[in-house]
């Protein structure tokens, strides 16, 4: 299976996971979705990014965003594992694991990187568009958690720069002024983003659109 690229359409599954069965396109729809595996169940920081993750419930929701976790281990082993996320982190499991012990997914994704671990899938997280295309991919060492603040703000900046012409700069924050695409002429800025800033011809800023 050749490395998923930017643009790509994210593979479709069926998997068990702890909320039953899942077709993933069928389950994601026209959301947008996080699909991030970690590398082993009952492990330290495995337990903590899945607490962080579904903490962030109201976040993902408040943007459209369905998230599933996957490992190789088994449906069994995640359901054991959920009461110590609730334990430690505060936090029930409320979205879907995935059990991939055949690697089925894993493989699929190439989430299984040997020169690191042969049995165990790195810390992947690809983050999926409404219309089934890979927007975004990370992989992540098993020793590194990840951080989900920087994966809202991605998702903030993908779906800011769906909707307009524009990206968005360095540490960007929702809420922070954006730079005008140099697809749009300056004729269309002005009408478009009327009394944006000339940083330099190639570098022209406004506030966020709809805003
Ligand atoms: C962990 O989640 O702490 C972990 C999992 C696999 C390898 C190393 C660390």
């Amino acid at each position: 299976m050749p490395t998923l690229r930017l643009g790509d359409d994210a593979p479709d599954f069926t998997a068990e996971t702890t909320e039953g069965t899942v077709n993933f396109h069928d389950w994601k729809g026209d959301s947008w979705a996080v699909l991030f595996s970690h590398p082993k169940d009952f492990t330290p920081v495995c337990t903590t990014e899945l607490g962080r993750v579904a903490a962030l419930k109201d976040e993902w929701d408040k943007r459209n965003v369905k998230v599933i976790g996957i490992s190789v281990d088994t449906s069994e082993s995640h359901e054991g594992w959920a009461q110590d996320i609730k334990d430690v982190t505060g936090s029930e499991l409320n979205f879907p694991l995935i059990s991939d012990p055949d690697k089925k997914v894993a493989d699929l994704y190439d989430m299984i990187q040997p020169n690191a671990s042969d049995t165990m899938t790195v810390r992947s997280v690809f983050i999926i568009g409404p219309d089934n295309k890979l927007k975004l991919s990370l992989t992540y060492p098993a020793s590194t958690g990840r951080n989900f603040d920087e994966i809202l703000r991605v998702i903030d900046s993908l779906q800011l720069t769906a909707k307009y012409k524009v990206a968005t700069p360095v540490d960007w924050k929702d809420g922070e002024d954006v730079i005008i695409t140099g697809a749009v002429s300056n004729e269309d800025a002005e009408a478009q983003f009327p009394g944006y800033t000339t940083v330099k011809p190639y570098l022209r800023t406004t506030p966020q659109p709809g805003k």
